[in-house]
């Protein structure tokens, strides 16, 4: 895949779809071509993680296959479910053709009667490799988690009914996590792994440059070097890059050239969320306003 022949490479293709992957994603995602082995992305909220597995899909123009996690997830949402009513609908239909009851019940347990839930649509892919993202891991149940092995190690999945079916094409398998609930060795070992951490100051300004390509310079830079600060002060909620965005389409639509206090003030719900986050930040105000000036120019 020419795209992936080098990091910049990569780096260049992500910027064209309004990414900008840093060397150690790329060099990840790069790995994850050559070794065909699944990528286990953790870090905060909103720092791009399902956002990259995204630009992945649309940069090798395939598909992306999502299947989000969540406490109670099973094998009949993620992987397959028989179709029950085709199955019924069979075996009445062919009551009188004069095969035994054996068969026809045999039949119905085939392919034909499978509905693909995420993963099983992900290996059955004939054409291009598909983008599998596996959004939020740390939600789902220990359970689900010891399920996946298999389809992390080996690209296979095993129907009781069916057998053993294998990847007809390896997908590109991403697992994201924010660290809700700590993830067993096991799937960690059949990963490579990446933390993504929040961005540095010059990448969340080139983040907010890319988003909004109109965007005074100076505004900009405000923004990425308040959020910067703001990282450090032990909210609840910590902003992420998604904050900074709405933040800056909020001061942009406002028709605001750079900051100050009055207007942080006024389009502070962007950016905090939580109201015991909103008295620690008015409990700095005055720290708030001196970092606010080391970005003025
Ligand atoms: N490096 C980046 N380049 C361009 N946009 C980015 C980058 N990182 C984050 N974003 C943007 O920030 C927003 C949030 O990203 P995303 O939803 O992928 O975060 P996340 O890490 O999956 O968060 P969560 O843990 O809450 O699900 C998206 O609009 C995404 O496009
Ligand atoms: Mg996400």
């Amino acid at each position: 895949m020419p795209i992936f022949d080098s990091t910049q490479a990569i780096q260049a293709s992500f910027a064209k779809h309004n990414y900008i992957a840093d060397d150690k994603l790329a060099t990840a995602l790069r790995l994850v071509m050559a070794l065909q082995k699944p990528l286990l992305v953790e870090g905060p909220a909103g720092v791009g993680k399902t956002a990259s597995a995204k630009v992945l899909a649309d940069v090798l123009g395939t598909k992306l296959i999502r299947l989000q996690c969540y406490e109670g997830l099973d094998t009949s949402t993620a992987l397959y479910e028989w179709n029950y009513p085709k199955q019924m609908l069979h075996i009445r239909l062919t009551e009188n053709s004069g095969e035994s009851l054996k068969d026809r019940e045999a039949a119905i347990f085939s392919e034909e009667f499978l509905l693909r839930r995420p993963l099983l649509e992900a290996i059955s892919q004939l054409d291009k490799p598909p983008v599998l993202l596996i959004d939020e891991i740390d939600r789902a149940d220990e359970e689900f988690e010891a399920f996946l092995l298999e389809l992390l190690g080996e690209f296979q999945v095993t129907i009781p009914e069916l057998g053993t079916l294998k990847a007809k094409n390896r997908p590109y398998v991403i697992l994201t996590s924010n660290r809700i609930r700590e993830l067993s060795d096991a799937l960690r070992r059949r990963c490579l792994y990446l933390w993504q951490a929040y961005p540095s100051f010059d990448k969340e300004v080139s983040i907010i440059q890319t988003h909004l390509p109109d965007i005074n310079e100076q505004l900009a830079r405000q923004i990425a070097g308040f959020m910067q600060h703001l990282r450090d002060m032990h909210f609840n909620k910590v902003p992420g890059v998604a904050e900074s965005l709405d933040w800056a389409q909020a001061l942009v639509s406002l028709h605001q050239g750079k900051l100050d206090m009055t207007i942080i003030e006024a389009t502070l719900g962007t950016i905090l969320k939580d109201q015991e986050d909103w008295d620690l930040f008015h409990s700095q105000q005055k720290t708030l306003e001196h970092v606010l000036q080391t970005y003025e120019s």
